[in-house]
């Protein structure tokens, strides 16, 4: 497999409205991230993957773009995104950006025009529909955000079809003209120097609604491979799908490289574990560490060479891991280590988002009115109408709700923790006197330097990038792999729990390479692993 950039360097995802406000109005914008690039080099990182800075009404916080080459007013300037970008590079951070083309706003130019009329030249550029024979909905689809898929316009008498926000018409990829609209934007974006691009549910874009089908279409990879060759195939860029339902066959069908789509996806897998299996994301169960082991070693070792893992834990759609799965109160510390270890040691390219870094948390709330996001607000008057306790609802938002990983970035213990200087957006996490980035830095052992040393371990030794993966047959919540390159052999010790667990191997230790504790370990036998200890060590061959 030809080698590239987008292996070796570690991903930070920026949400722009809350990283870092410059001008006292609340809300994140670019100036403040360029203020933090030299953050982001100190902490190593190689590139970062940017939530939408485009030009939006804010309907989903930017995934409903208006103008694809504008920048939001309230971000900035073009000529300040320009300067960002170029900021980055002089520290070796190539900008990756969000690409959001299964579905536009419905403040976009195109959707102003295609709501004219029938006989509106950008009429086909999204989904129309008639109605069905009893005058309702053309058919069942229903929209990630609650209620169905299809919007009523009364002028032209037909549905558009929606499958997020009733402001996020979906395009339409059958229609060609469009497509080539987009690979023209694609390309000017190109031109300005970015690393890439990070695709909104590419997976949607070949849908046939009228059919019902919406996640991998017949079509999808035909688009992608001539969207490959349209744009970024020249130029050794960072692509990579966000792919909710994907398996291993199918993310394959992406990332395999003869295939020229794109360099890796976004699964989601292990992050459904915590799920009913015949719920929505809202329906809780316990996650067992059994079975994410199971999960995490398929994706490792199903690609083969036919395609690239992408490894997170966080973005800005999921709760917090720290507090979801990792211990986020007695354990904080030693849980967020352990889990940025765990993650960074396997293949693929790791992405870390935003506050991650300094162990944030999740962000409980006691009311529906401190909730910001489209989907959360949505879910709990649905849930409501259908005889959910507000209690019940409440307690899966806390759990689950995206708000949770959108509160501002804590910088340090001053009031909304460096965030802003105004009154933020969203609410900041009370614990930021405790929680913020500054007392991170300035303790050695914290846990940004954990994240730190990972990445400079990336940068010094192959193995991490390139060996293969096997999985150590241990107790179930211990997770414990080799990884093997060259000759050389490391393994990685987890226990992903509250209580101590045995582990116990042949091997010999060679060296220490990391660990989120400071003991001494000196062999691999018998050993009784303390709650959430984690560490890595080369042993021989
Ligand atoms: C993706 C984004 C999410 C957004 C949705 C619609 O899942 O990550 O934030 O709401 O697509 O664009
Ligand atoms: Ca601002």
């Amino acid at each position: 497999m030809e080698k590239h950039w987008w292996q070796e360097v570690v991903v930070y995802q920026i949400y722009p409205r809350s990283f870092k406000d410059s001008n006292g109005d609340g809300i994140g914008d670019i100036a403040g991230m360029t203020e933090k690039l030299d953050y982001l080099e100190k902490l190593g990182i190689g590139a970062i993957w940017l939530s939408p800075v485009y030009q939006s009404p804010n309907d989903d916080n930017g995934y409903d773009i208006s103008d694809y080459e504008a920048v939001l007013d309230e971000f900035g300037t073009m000529a300040e995104m320009e300067h960002f970008i170029a900021e980055a590079d002089k520290r070796n951070i190539k900008v990756v950006m969000d690409l959001v083309v299964n579905h536009t706003s419905d403040e976009h130019a195109w959707f102003v025009e295609a709501k004219k009329g029938k006989d509106n030249p950008y009429r086909d550029y999204y989904v129309w529909a008639d109605p069905a024979a009893d005058g309702g909905v053309p058919n069942g689809l229903g929209s990630a955000f609650s209620g169905p898929a299809w919007e009523w316009d009364a002028a032209s008498g037909q549905y558009y079809l929606h499958l997020f926000s009733k402001k996020q018409p979906d395009l339409n990829w059958q229609n060609q003209k469009m497509r080539q609209e987009i690979y023209a934007m694609m390309n000017r974006w190109i031109a300005k120097g970015i690393g890439g691009f990070r695709m909104d549910v590419i997976d949607l874009i070949g849908k046939i609604p009228e059919e019902g089908i919406t996640g991998n279409g017949p079509q999808l990879h035909e688009f992608l491979q001539e969207m490959h060759q349209a744009t970024f195939g020249a130029h050794d860029l960072l692509t990579v799908g966000e792919t909710w339902g994907a398996t291993p066959e199918i993310a394959k069908l992406y990332s395999a490289p003869e295939r020229k789509e794109l360099s890796m996806v976004f699964q989601f897998e292990h992050i459904g574990l915590d799920q009913k299996p015949d719920g929505e994301k809202w329906d809780l169960q316990p996650m067992r560490a059994a079975e994410l082991k199971r999960i995490l070693t398929k994706w490792q070792t199903e690609l083969g060479q036919d395609g690239w893992n992408s490894l997170f834990w966080n973005n800005h759609d999921l709760p917090r891991m720290l507090s979801r799965w990792g211990n986020d109160q007695e354990y904080r510390s030693e849980s967020a280590k352990m889990l940025a270890i765990l993650l960074h040691m396997m293949k693929g390219t790791p992405y870390i988002y935003q506050g991650e870094e300094i162990g944030m948390t999740n962000t409980p709330i006691a009311s529906i009115a401190e909730a910001r996001d489209i989907e959360t607000i949505n879910m709990y008057h649905e849930r409501l109408a259908r005889g959910y306790s507000e209690e019940e609802i409440l307690a899966s938002i806390n759990a689950k709700g995206r708000d949770n990983a959108r509160r501002p970035m804590q910088w340090n213990a001053s009031s909304n923790g460096g965030f802003t200087t105004g009154t933020p957006w969203i609410g900041v996490n009370e614990n930021y006197p405790l929680i913020n980035a500054e007392t991170v830095l300035a303790d050695p052992d914290s846990i940004f330097y954990t994240y730190q040393k990972l990445i400079r371990l990336r940068k010094e030794h192959p193995i991490m990038i390139w060996g293969e993966f096997e999985l150590v047959d241990t107790v179930d919540e211990v997770i414990s792999y080799c990884r093997e390159y060259d000759g050389e052999r490391w393994l990685v010790v987890t226990n992903f729990s509250d209580e101590t667990q045995p582990f116990s191997v042949e091997d010999e230790i060679v060296e220490m390479i990391i660990q989120n504790d400071g003991n001494e370990i000196t062999g691999l036998k018998d050993l009784q692993l303390k709650p959430w200890q984690a560490f890595v060590v080369k042993v021989k061959a």
